[in-house]
């Protein structure tokens, strides 16, 4: 006789749950009066149409991957593991052309021959990767990610264009998601994404890659091998996707807008997440903030807001926190999460 196997109960889908955070700045810190020094421009523009006051910039000997390191040791700290399965890392500036950074990375953390690999998806690579990394554990290919965001914006930076320079910042963050039930406090809810290349001229390094190679660059060329950008036209795309990615999030999740606690957004100006929140009805006190002192750090920009935000307090159990990001491509992505309790940030 047979008997049938009794009923399995219902599992809840598979997810990934923030269980570190951490994050690494540069000593070094270049206010606006610094810059205004050799640039023409002033430290009132940059203040109130950016909203930036200082920046950190790495010296030049450290690039991305030392950065990603630091920041990689204190998530990894934070979340008490010694060993994780796969090292994604979000970067535009990757210490090579050639190979990824991420392979480096993992082997100077003492993680052997874990999986490594880069996503390239401008100012919204660290929410790609975190997505990426999340597919990976509801696979079930990888139970523990370290997902890191590393800049050295200062090493595509031209020093002598206004429209970038009091932008960009250099820095890393990182997390550790963790196989976990959805619904679990720091569980990352459903992704809303995607990207629109029609407007890959608004923010682009013109030369260096295959369409222009370095090597066929004439001497007054190599400054088409720092990042151009079409500020205005960044600005209005970033508010309008943005502001429609967290509707949509914050809908996947089950959530109302008025149940966002705190609105984690990308930090490339102020005016930009002021859009975003008033087009949302987000007050501003429910908007983190560290651009005035850390700047537009590109893919580290999103890690490293949660962790100042995180230790400052500013982020607490239980709170229904949404996630965006938009950036060059145009690239675009937002998530949610309830924030867990026992997460200490390591900054
Ligand atoms: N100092 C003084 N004047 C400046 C300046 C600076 N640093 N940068 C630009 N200007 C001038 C422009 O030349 C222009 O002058 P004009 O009217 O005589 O032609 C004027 O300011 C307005 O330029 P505009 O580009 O329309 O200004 P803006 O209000 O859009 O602000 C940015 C410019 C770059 C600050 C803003 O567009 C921005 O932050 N965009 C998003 C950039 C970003 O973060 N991208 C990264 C990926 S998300």
């Amino acid at each position: 006789m047979t008997t049938a196997s009794p009923a399995l109960p219902p599992q809840a889908p598979r997810s990934a749950r923030l269980i570190g955070l951490g994050s690494w700045l540069p000593q070094r810190r270049v206010t606006n009066a610094e810059l205004c020094a050799s640039l023409d421009t002033s430290e009132e523009w940059i203040r109130t149409r950016i909203g930036i006051a200082t920046r950190h910039v790495a010296d030049p000997a450290t690039a991305t991957s030392d950065m990603a390191v630091e920041a990689g040791t204190r998530a990894m700290k934070s979340a008490g593991v010694e060993h994780v399965d796969a090292v994604v890392l979000a970067t535009a500036t990757p210490d090579h052309p050639v190979p990824g950074t991420a392979p480096t990375v993992a082997h100077r953390l003492g993680l052997g021959h874990v999986p490594a690999f880069d996503v390239g998806a401008g100012c919204s690579g660290f929410v790609y990767a975190t997505t990426v990394a999340t597919a990976l554990i509801q696979a079930g290919t990888s139970r523990t990610v370290l997902v890191v965001g590393a800049e050295t914006m200062s090493a595509v930076i031209d020093p002598a264009d206004r429209t970038t320079a009091p932008i960009f910042g250099d820095g890393a963050g990182a997390v550790v998601l963790r196989a976990a039930r959805a619904g679990d406090p720091g569980s990352l809810g459903p992704v809303v994404w995607g990207s629109a290349g029609e407007h890959s001229d608004a923010i682009r390094i013109p030369a260096g890659g295959s369409r222009r190679p370095a090597h066929t660059l004439a001497g007054g060329e190599a400054a088409d091998r720092y990042v151009r950008m079409q500020g205005n036209v960044v600005l209005r795309h970033a508010v309008r996707h943005m502001t429609r990615a967290v509707r949509d999030a914050a809908a996947a999740a089950g959530w109302a807008i008025e149940d966002i606690d705190r609105l984690i957004i990308h930090q490339a100006n102020a005016r930009i997440s002021a859009g975003v929140a008033d087009a949302l009805g987000i007050s501003p006190e429910r908007v983190p903030s560290n651009i005035a002192e850390v700047g537009n750090t590109s893919a580290a920009s999103i890690p490293l807001l949660l962790a100042s935000a995180a230790a400052e307090g500013r982020l607490a159990a239980g709170q229904r926190v949404a996630v965006a990001a938009f950036g060059a491509g145009f690239t675009w992505a937002a998530t949610t999460l309830v924030w867990p309790a026992g997460l200490s940030a390591l900054t």
